[in-house]
């Protein structure tokens, strides 16, 4: 039986973590669920698997929650605050933590889990991002086992040889990173100057939280993705392609020296990439339906268009810049996105804040954690500012 805490348990990864889990009782079971205000949807999830504990953002939600727990009879202890999730993710009765806290909140309590040495299954990719360096180190030091959750990591983790890493001799040349293209792909800059929240959150094939949402549509997802993977497969950004594939089919591919190209297929739902990471290296059902490619009949590919989409770019030079370079660029991209979802700023504004406090800001090494986090509350400080002075 694995014990599992599920940090993010009333997110889209989260609910899709409980439905894989829901149909294995006989392999999983919940130690603690995790939520930030969505108190009615926790307890429910609470009822529903009987976990030892369920944390929340503060002392009065957590106060709710347990009124609510005990009314419906159910003994899970509510908690709250950052300390309470490091606890669940690092507890001695933990063996395997699925990291889906959005943002950089996620941070701390996945880095607790990964020096208690768990099986992390990694969706919150801004943690890594933030702190690739030092989280990487705390895996080496810890013996701790990363599994991607990112649907295009998981399929590269998929398609790489099994001693990678471990043989410098592995023939891998590139990584191919798929990418759908979100709402807005073939649009040019100047159509998207007025889309609206809701338009921008429309992915055409995967349904997620509204953060990662925008990032889809904006394509910088796909360049926290690019830097998560240069993290996850240490190979530096120029050996990592962008390959924009609408259907969301492929999720990625790896090409090898001689000309091999192997490639992971699925319908796009997050539930395969979830029950691969949490069976690993057995394979479980997942409840997604058979790929039908007579239905799906054909896969188109093309390249990205970097002067709609800037966030690319932008990305790829806070990889090579390296340093604390990506840990600004997410802190003001997170501003930024706020700030579009509050109907602050337009959406373009969104890859321009981000540029500007890139730009802005120190790029030097960090050392620590606190470090990071130092960076991390300049530039959400620098864009804020620089939000406020363009609503005037
Ligand atoms: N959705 C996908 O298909 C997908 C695919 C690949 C990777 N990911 C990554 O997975 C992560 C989660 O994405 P998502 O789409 O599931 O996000 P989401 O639907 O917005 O859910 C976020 C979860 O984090 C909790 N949360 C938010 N702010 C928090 C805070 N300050 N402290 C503690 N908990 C907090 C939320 O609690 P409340 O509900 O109470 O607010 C919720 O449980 C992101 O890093 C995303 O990039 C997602």
């Amino acid at each position: 039986m694995q014990m599992i805490s599920l940090l993010g348990a009333t997110g889209s990864i989260g609910v899709s973590t409980l439905d894989v889990i829901a149909r294995h009782p006989d392999k999983y079971a919940i130690y603690a669920l995790t939520a930030y205000t969505q108190v009615d949807k926790l307890a429910e999830q609470c009822q529903q698997f009987n976990p030892k504990f369920a944390v929340v953002g503060d002392a009065v939600s957590a106060e709710r929650l347990q009124v609510k727990l005990r009314a419906c009879g159910c003994d899970t202890e509510a908690l709250y605050g950052l300390e309470a999730l490091c606890q669940v993710a690092s507890d001695a009765a933990v063996d395997t933590v699925m990291a889906a806290i959005v943002g950089a909140a996620g941070l701390v309590p996945t880095l607790a889990a990964v020096k208690a040495g768990k099986k992390i299954l990694l969706a919150n990719k801004e943690a890594l991002v933030m702190a690739g360096g030092l989280f990487m180190q705390a895996v080496a030091d810890s013996g701790s086992v990363l599994l991607p959750i990112d649907s295009e990591h998981n399929a590269i983790f998929q398609c790489l040889p099994s001693d990678y890493g471990r043989s410098a001799d592995n023939g891998v040349k590139k990584l191919l990173l798929s990418a759908s293209g979100g709402p807005f792909r073939g649009w040019t800059l100047e159509q998207m100057q007025r889309v609206t929240p809701d338009q921008a959150c429309a992915h055409p094939n995967w349904s997620m939280g509204r953060k990662i949402s925008v990032d889809s549509a904006t394509l910088m997802n796909k360049g926290l993705e690019l830097i998560e993977a240069c993290w996850l497969f240490a190979v530096p950004e120029r050996s990592i392609d962008v390959i924009v594939h609408p259907q969301s089919i492929i999720h990625s591919l790896v090409q090898y020296s001689d000309g091999s190209v192997l490639a992971q297929l699925g319908n796009p739902d997050m539930r395969t990439p979830i029950a691969h990471a949490l069976a690993w290296p057995q394979r479980i059902d997942s409840g997604v339906a058979n790929l039908d490619l007579f239905n799906i009949a054909r896969l188109d590919f093309e390249q990205p268009d970097m002067q709609a989409f800037p966030s690319l770019a932008i990305a790829r030079a806070a990889a090579q810049a390296g340093a604390n370079a990506a840990a600004i660029m997410n802190a003001a991209n997170e501003v930024a996105v706020q700030a579009f979802l509050d109907q602050r700023i337009g959406f373009t504004q969104i890859a321009e804040i981000v540029e500007q406090t890139l730009n802005n800001q120190t790029v030097c090494e960090p050392e620590s954690l606190e470090a990071v986090q130092e960076s991390d509350s300049e530039a959400r400080l620098y864009s804020s500012t620089l939000i406020k002075s363009l609503e005037k």
